[in-house]
């Protein structure tokens, strides 16, 4: 074999490892679901024209490709058998044609139910032929029916049913427990392929992203600006959770419903650079030309299709002003593009700004709006400033001649092995993060240790090069009855005490590799005092 034509296979081999590679990873769920316009009020002719509207406004050529059935088609279930019967009136045909035409136009189908036995609709929307329909003591009968019988694709599971408060029959199944023997019906359907969603209205707790694709992290979005505001609040501090193909789901979109434009554009703007799932929510056959522009925004639908599936995470908190800046890396981890958001929730015009250094970006850098599709002129200058509107938000692509490395690491972008957001975390014992306006960013990690579960993680700290690091952490409560241990790269732990500490501060030299390297902070037993943030030389 000459050179040339080893190179040629070589390169041809490379170019098959990566789209292999980068296949693996899911990116967030786009598509449609019937939930925000329609509540229970669905049926079978609704659902599939609302797929031809999908499929003729160019939706699905853009990435939109489930089309979801929320709550709504229930019937009952078969007395004899218990068998899940469908709604008569809504669906006089079952689901089965439905789902055909779904698939026949070249889009999956999803579906809805609950985890315990009956559903929200059954409660909250009067719809009570839904009483008893959920999987509970059904989960291999229905899990069957749904993705063997029907072939569904994807399946949202709520749990009203499961709650004390949410279904009037006072049921108290354990999230966790329930969801994965859920997961397990789905699994022994041998279908591998369907997304799962869980719908517990808060963050579950870090076992979720073994099960399921995307997770709920509030409760349900309305059509006005507080909602969309609070949501995007509830999830600043959540960056750590999404990744490998697994995304904190903000809920369905209430883009071109009534929001005003800048609203609209901050909600979509932020759901795509916060990685969430992106399921439209309005009627597809009124859409207006602005609202169908906004959907159909490629640029900004590649970030929130990137496929290193990173949710954006809060880099400047500005105190004075209550705006965010947020960002992430695309394309490639590490590298030269980031892309970021400027977002001020207040309801005043705020000047935001932010240097390039504080991006980690270095060298000649050009920014990209992603709203207006075009470059920005910017005046030779090493920082962005931008007047942004209220409610509004600024999203864009930066591409720099030089990567910096990231010497700030705060606390709440870091992992928490227990973190969650079901139980009081006090009571339970488990890490969170907190305000404290006298902590970097205004935030802080408490509650840390007594559990080797209960350990606080720094999983992505790229060096340029290999060797020893001088690393900080800020302390602010590190008493003399405590002891920390620290970990690099899984290695046998460092043990710290308050005597290690200047104000709070601990500085100690690491041996790090070139890469990706962790930092774990944990004590198996006892306390461990809160952290503000690293910072690596
Ligand atoms: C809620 C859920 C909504 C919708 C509704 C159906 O619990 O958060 O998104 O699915 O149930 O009844």
């Amino acid at each position: 074999m000459n050179v040339k034509r080893f190179l040629l296979i070589l390169i041809a081999a490379l170019q098959c490892y990566t789209i292999t590679w980068s296949q693996q990873i899911n990116t967030p769920t786009m598509g449609w679901s019937s939930w925000n316009t329609y509540h229970v009020d669905i049926n079978d002719s609704l659902i599939k024209q609302q797929a031809d509207f999908c499929v003729n406004h160019g939706l699905r050529e853009v990435g939109y490709t489930y089309i979801n059935i929320d709550d709504g088609f229930f019937g009952g279930r078969d007395p004899i058998t218990g068998k899940l019967l469908i709604h008569p009136v809504r669906f006089p045909h079952g689901l089965k044609p439905v789902v055909n035409h779904i698939h026949s136009l070249g889009l999956k189908a999803g579906i809805y139910s609950d985890a315990g036995a009956n559903t929200c609709g059954c409660k909250y929307d009067n719809d009570t032929i839904a009483k008893g329909v959920g999987f509970y003591g059904h989960d291999q009968q229905d899990a069957d029916l749904f993705f063997k019988e029907l072939g569904f694709d994807f399946i949202k599971i709520d749990f009203c049913g499961g709650s004390t408060t949410g279904n009037g029959d006072y049921l108290a199944l354990e999230p966790k427990e329930r969801y994965t023997a859920i997961h397990r019906a789905i699994q022994n359907t041998g279908r591998r392929d369907v997304r799962m969603n869980i719908c517990r209205w808060d963050y579950p707790g870090t076992w979720v992203s073994d099960i399921a694709l995307s997770w709920r992290i509030s409760s349900d979005i309305r059509p006005r600006w507080s909602s969309i505001k609070n949501i995007i609040s509830q999830n600043l501090y959540l960056s750590a959770y999404a990744g490998n193909g697994h995304y904190n789901d903000m809920d369905m979109l209430e883009v071109g419903r009534t929001l005003t434009d800048e609203e609209d554009r901050t909600h979509f703007g932020m759901w795509c650079i916060m990685a969430s799932p992106l399921l439209i929510g309005c009627d597809l056959s009124t859409l207006d030309s602005t609202t169908l522009n906004l959907l159909k925004n490629e640029e900004l639908i590649a970030l929130n299709q990137d496929t290193l599936g990173l949710q954006a995470y809060v880099v400047k908190k500005d105190v004075t002003n209550d705006t965010y800046v947020l960002v992430k890396d695309i394309i490639k981890r590490n590298g030269p593009t980031r892309a970021v958001a400027l977002y001020n929730p207040t309801n005043a015009a705020v000047d935001m700004s932010i240097s390039f250094a504080e991006l980690d970006l270095g060298g000649e850098v050009k920014v990209r709006d992603l709203f207006q599709h075009k470059e920005l002129s910017l005046p030779k200058s090493d920082y962005l400033q931008v007047n942004v509107p209220a409610h509004g938000c600024r999203i864009y692509k930066l591409t720099a001649t030089e990567r910096l490395p990231r010497t700030l690491y705060e606390a709440e972008t870091a992992y928490l092995s227990g973190y969650q957001e079901l139980y009081n975390a006090k009571a339970v014992g488990t890490a969170h993060y907190v305000s404290d306006s006298l902590c970097s960013g205004e935030m802080k990690v408490t509650n840390l240790g007594y559990r080797p579960d209960n350990d606080l993680q720094w999983r992505n700290i790229y060096c340029q090069t290999s060797g020893s690091k001088e690393i900080s952490i800020k302390c602010p409560t590190f008493t003399d009855d405590m002891v920390m241990y620290i970990s690099i790269n899984g290695a046998s732990a460092y043990r710290f005490t308050a005597k290690d500490t200047h104000d709070g501060l601990l500085t100690f030299t690491v041996p790090m590799k070139a890469g990706s390297n962790s930092v774990r902070l944990y004590n198996d037993k006892e306390a461990m005092p809160e952290i503000d943030w690293m910072k690596i030389k």
